[in-house]
């Protein structure tokens, strides 16, 4: 049986796109917001009730629609937007056309506006897409949307939805990003009644003041105080912003933020870009805190790739993609030993909330007069400014504790210092440098050693020994059921050289299928500097561990190891006199 083909009306039609622009009350937000600043709004309200689907209102204070446009800016495919034929150089947020006939069709939707600077307004109530009023009002500049009862006539959607509580956050998390995006607007979230957000308009200050300002009514002082500044330029993108230290890390990647042109980006293909710069100072399972401006020509990159428009496809990914990864490498590097400050905070609370020791300390101090303390504390301060030198921020080694711990002195207080951590950090990146300018210094074994075998391994041992060779390690086949290695890298010094040559050939067999040439040689250079690494409870000489934190100095990424932990935690002569009471 044939049936004729008919063309579906525009109700029909509207819904079924609808389905593809509002998935959810959070996408209704962002089209509306969108709107706002497209007309441009200085000033963003948002209330939202019952998780935004019972009500969603988006008040702005931007140019308003004609009362002639009225009714077409309800239509499908209807736009004030400026295009060319080819989609290219869109400059605004907004291209399709498509908001708000999707989201009138699957609501009770009012829409009120003036374009004036008269009070005289115009109001329109759509249900389900069909026109239920139209009548003049009383109204400010500005617009007013409304979206009652979302999805009431898609009850299939309407099942699909999370809490309220769930809808919200997504809702939350939407404003704040267009807050980070648009440093001009001033945007106030109410749920339920409550103000939950409010990023005020920030005058007369540069971007990247108002870049911090914002930043930390999102994100909070804390990572502010665990982030730097990038701003790096290439012939055709320019990227800017906010990149979190490796150490102050989350389990997943709401805490990256991204735009391209200003335009909310969440695209699969960029976190994994970001993901491949820290790859080096993260385990595969954290994420770190960004957020980064990408701004290139309109011709540079396709917003018109998704109906909900987070994705985009650029032009020259590439270039953007090694401009990204480089910069951020770059910049990390610049924080060298920068550790988390969350860690010393973290350590500070331990010492706080030792309730017992607290206990001592105050009764203690109760019993010697404040004049004592002061003196003798001038006095130490003296020696203490002659002694420390304030060119090593690492300080000066004072003991060793626990055979694991190395305690040092520097000007602003004192560091812990986690001796393996550091010196695998140190290791790898020496044996990466030395590695990529092919000048890994080699060491003769005075005695060779011979490690046995299964000798079906030793059969398809030839070509792992010739990569081993690249890594500074010098192996020959001897006899049918063992090898024999004649030369380690120096800077693997004592190690236990069976051990590291078994681990060494599991690893070049294991990294032998990945494709990126950089991975494999980090992993590599990883699992031999995990072997070259002072262990743990070994004791150290004073010497020494100095000449580990000079290293550590002049190490790049040195504050955390190679799994993104901390190398050492630095407790603050102004904290630590917090917690004996002086402060
Ligand atoms: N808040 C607003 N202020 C001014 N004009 C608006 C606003 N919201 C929508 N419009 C008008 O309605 C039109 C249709 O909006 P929409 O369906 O979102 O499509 P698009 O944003 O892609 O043009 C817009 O082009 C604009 O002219
Ligand atoms: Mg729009």
């Amino acid at each position: 049986m044939t049936f004729k083909i008919k063309i579906l009306p525009d109700f029909v039609v509207n819904k079924i796109a609808a389905g593809e622009v509002v998935e959810r009350p959070v996408s209704v937000v962002k089209e509306l917001i969108e709107n706002s600043v497209d007309a441009d709004s200085n000033k963003i309200d948002i209330h939202i009730r019952g998780g935004g689907k019972n009500e969603i209102i988006v008040v702005d204070n931007g140019l308003g629609i004609l009362e002639d446009d009225l009714l077409l800016s309800v239509r499908r495919h209807a736009t004030s937007k400026i295009l060319n034929e080819n989609l290219t150089n869109i400059s605004t947020l907004g291209f399709r056309g498509e908001a708000l006939s999707s989201i009138s069709s699957v609501s009770d939707f009012f829409l009120s506006t003036n374009s004036n600077n008269n009070s005289l307004g115009f109001e329109i109530n759509l249900t389900a897409g069909k026109l239920k009023s139209n009548k003049p009002i009383n109204k400010v500049r500005g617009t007013t949307i409304k979206v009652k009862n979302l999805f009431f006539n898609i009850p299939a959607r309407l099942k699909f939805l999370k809490s309220d509580n769930y809808e919200a956050l997504l809702i939350k998390r939407i404003v704040q990003k267009f807050s980070l995006s648009f440093l001009d607007i001033e945007f106030n979230l109410f749920i339920d009644d409550k103000k939950t957000f409010q990023s005020p308009a920030i005058k007369e200050k540069s971007w990247d003041e108002k870049l911090l300002l914002r930043s930390t009514k999102v994100l909070g002082e804390e990572c502010l105080d665990n982030s730097i500044k990038i701003s790096e330029k290439s012939e055709k993108f320019l990227i800017r912003g906010l990149l979190g230290i490796p150490t102050f890390n989350f389990s997943n990647s709401n805490n990256i933020f991204f735009f391209v042109n200003n335009r909310i980006v969440s695209d699969k293909s960029i976190t994994s870009i970001i993901r491949v710069a820290y790859r080096d100072f993260l385990t595969h399972d954290r994420f770190p805190q960004l957020v980064l401006f990408v701004d290139c020509s309109s011709s540079e990159v396709d917003i018109n790739v998704h109906p909900m428009k987070h994705e985009v496809r650029f032009r020259d990914l590439q270039s953007l993609k090694s401009l990204i990864i480089n910069s951020i490498k770059k910049n990390l590097e610049k924080t060298n030993h920068l550790a988390s400050s969350i860690n010393s905070k973290k350590a500070i609370n331990q010492f706080i909330f030792n309730e017992e020791a607290q206990e001592k300390i105050f009764l203690k101090e109760k019993k010697i007069k404040s004049s004592q303390f002061e003196s003798k504390y001038s006095d130490h301060k003296k020696n203490y400014d002659a002694h420390v030198n304030s060119q090593y921020p690492l300080g000066f080694a004072k003991t060793q504790l626990h055979d694991t711990y190395i305690i040092s002195e520097n000007k602003k207080g004192i560091v812990i210092t986690d001796q393996h951590a550091a010196h695998e950090r140190i290791v790898y990146e020496k044996l990466k440098k030395d590695y990529y300018g092919n000048e890994i210094k080699r060491q003769i074994l005075l005695i060779p050693a011979i490690i046995e075998l299964d000798n079906l391994v030793v059969k398809n041992i030839e070509k792992t020994i010739k990569i081993a060779h690249q890594y500074g390690v010098k192996i020959e086949i001897f006899g049918n059921n063992s090898i024999i290695v004649r030369e380690i890298p120096v800077i693997l010094g004592n190690c236990n050289i069976k051990e590291f040559v078994l681990d060494l050939i599991d690893e070049l067999v294991e990294t032998s299928n990945i494709d990126s040439l950089e991975e494999k040689i980090n992993k590599v250079c990883s699992s031999m500097a995990c072997h070259g690494s002072i262990r743990a409870g070994r004791n150290m000489e004073v010497d020494e561990m100095n000449d580990l934190l000079r290293r550590m100095e002049d190490t790049p990424f040195s504050g955390q190891c190679n799994h993104g932990r901390p190398t050492y935690v630095e407790l603050k002569l102004n904290d630590i006199e917090k917690l004996f009471g002086r402060k």
